[in-house]
């Protein structure tokens, strides 16, 4: 198998996956090679969701959460811009080593998105989750992300293009409950080595 092909595989498996155990364990065999290895598949969604971010939320002093943080590329990325004061969380253990070897992370958590989380409400300017969601998640992970913000924070993610209606009809529930006052929504280049793109929101909370 080529390079490309192995990528291909392991990143089927992970979009395909239904059980968080599976996940988990793609994500440990993963770890190490993560960087290197979307690098070279050109994954540009933690620079185009930082660039988004970095337009709502102009204070490099903000409390940001990186949720499903991974090695730590959204950190890296945030910490070039200037931004001091980041959080993250992940469910990998392995992962959560890689990034927190970046020390660009105050504190690193482990969360599972999968359920509620332990994370007190309103504690955040502003939350980034890039590569993150899947149906797995249900209708846990925004209200879950949009909860732990303070009034007027932003919260930034990606989703792939299969989920975009699913996120859509979520994030349309919160509006008509008036937990969110807007979104705004871009479409833009994911893995550019699989020709993928995804969809990339921006929603402000009352
Ligand atoms: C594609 S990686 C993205 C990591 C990082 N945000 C980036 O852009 O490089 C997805 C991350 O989400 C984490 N993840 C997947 N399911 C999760 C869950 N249920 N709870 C918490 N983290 C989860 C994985 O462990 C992995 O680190």
């Amino acid at each position: 198998m080529t390079q490309n092909q192995q990528l291909n595989s392991i990143v089927n498996q992970l979009v395909g996956a239904t059980d968080p155990e599976e996940v988990k364990r793609l994500y440990k065999q993963w770890a190490a090679s993560y960087d290197a290895d979307l690098d070279s598949f050109g994954y540009v969604a933690p620079r185009i969701g930082v660039q988004l971010l970095s337009q709502v939320v102009v204070n490099a002093q903000a409390l940001i959460h990186d949720a499903g943080c991974g090695t730590g590329l959204v950190g890296t990325l945030l910490t070039q811009l200037g931004y001091s004061n980041l959080h993250g969380s992940d469910f990998s253990s392995e992962m959560l080593e890689q990034a927190e070897s970046t020390s660009h992370y105050h504190s690193l958590q482990t969360l599972d998105f999968g359920g509620p989380i332990d994370v007190a409400a309103e504690a955040y300017d502003a939350v980034i989750s890039i590569g993150v969601y899947t149906q797995r998640f249900n209708q846990h992970f925004i209200g879950e992300m949009v909860r732990i913000l303070r009034p007027g924070g932003h919260f930034v993610f990606s989703c792939r293009e299969q989920y975009y209606d699913e996120v859509v009809g979520t994030v349309f529930e919160l509006l008509k409950s008036k937990f969110i006052a807007r979104v705004s929504v871009h479409h833009d280049d994911y893995m550019t080595g699989q020709g993928a793109s995804a969809f990339y929101f921006d929603i402000q909370k009352k």
